[in-house]
């Protein structure tokens, strides 16, 4: 039986993760599990900042964004005798089970650990929702819910200019971000991996709304994949329209997590006790599907690609 457990959380920050590290540290102090916690990331576990943590570490975290214990991206983790020096120092401080809360990269270097006898549980929590053993990952609500604020506001300044809006969105190379802030802001068009960019099609619309007078057209795009300044020029010298770039960036990161992400990090940091706690554990990775909390042995959930959800696309094209 697991007596001490750690945490960290690692990779680009994402609204919820302290939720998540809460549920984490009370679920195991409600075992009778010491809990530690690892500051850095991964960074921090090769440095040794491993600390032991008591139930008013957690006091009024559930709440605030990004994380309390800080996150870090460490490319080295991927050369054995970095990891090596990681899993050294867990054996060190006898600690039996390693938590990390991240995004795909996280899982990678859970995996890594895994493969020197650590035992570890890997959580979902990126805004990107890129991660293939989820549905849903932590932070991705509270995310699409700050880029629909933005979009609302750049409306208003859109209309009263019968502008055309390229609004870029994050999401790394995952569309989610873009596709489902189309479908919640009626945007008149989405740019991103699963939706690519037609001109033809684009121009033709952008055309006709400006021929009828349109107020304004949003377009949503998501990164990585075009330079929204020269689409910019060619939209104004095609179709006429006044248009302007807004990059939302890494605001879209930050932010009290929705209560949708809070109760998630509940379910999956519960979850992620239990499985340590089983007689014989393996390393896993948490999940949830089709409203249910599930788990995959870590390296098939490293393999595991995120779709689309069926349907998404065409559901947005008729809805334009
Ligand atoms: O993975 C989360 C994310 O915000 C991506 O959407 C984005 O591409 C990346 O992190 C940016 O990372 P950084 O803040 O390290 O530049």
């Amino acid at each position: 039986m697991m007596k001490k457990i750690a945490i960290l959380t690692s990779g680009g920050d994402a609204p919820g993760m302290n939720a998540a590290l809460r549920a984490c540290i009370r679920a195991g102090l409600f075992h009778n599990i010491d809990m530690y916690v690892v500051y850095d990331g991964f960074r921090g576990l090769v440095e040794g900042n491993i600390h032991q943590v008591n139930k008013d570490f957690t006091q009024d975290i559930i709440n605030r964004g990004g994380t309390i214990i800080r996150s870090a991206r460490m490319d080295e983790f991927t050369k054995l005798e970095v990891y090596k020096k990681a899993a050294n120092n867990l054996k060190d401080f006898e600690i039996d089970g390693l938590i990390g809360i991240g995004g795909d990269g996280t899982m990678r270097g859970l995996e890594s650990l895994s493969q020197l006898g650590i035992i570890t549980i890997g959580i979902p929590a990126t805004i990107d929702n890129d991660v293939g053993a989820t549905d849903q990952t932590i932070g991705f609500s509270t995310a699409l819910n700050t880029i629909c604020d933005c979009v609302d506001k750049l409306k208003d300044t859109s209309g009263s200019h019968q502008r055309c809006s390229l609004i870029e969105v994050m999401g790394r190379y995952c569309g989610d971000l873009a596709m489902f802030a189309a479908l919640a802001e009626g945007a008149e068009g989405v740019i991103c991996v699963e939706h690519p960019l037609n001109e033809k099609v684009l121009f033709r619309k952008l055309r006709k709304m400006k021929a009828q007078n349109k107020s304004h057209a949003i377009i949503i795009i998501s990164e990585n994949l075009l330079d929204i300044n020269d689409l910019a020029k060619k939209i104004e010298q095609d179709t006429g329209f006044d248009t302007k770039t807004e990059v939302l960036g890494r605001l879209q990161r930050g932010g009290s997590p929705v209560a949708l992400d809070r109760i998630l990090a509940a379910r999956f940091g519960a979850r992620a006790i239990d499985l340590l706690l089983e007689e014989e554990p393996t390393s896993r990775v948490v999940g949830i599907k089709n409203n249910h909390i599930i788990d995959y042995p870590i390296e098939e959930a490293i393999k595991m690609e995120h779709v689309l959800e069926s349907g998404l696309r065409d559901l947005i094209d008729m809805l334009q």
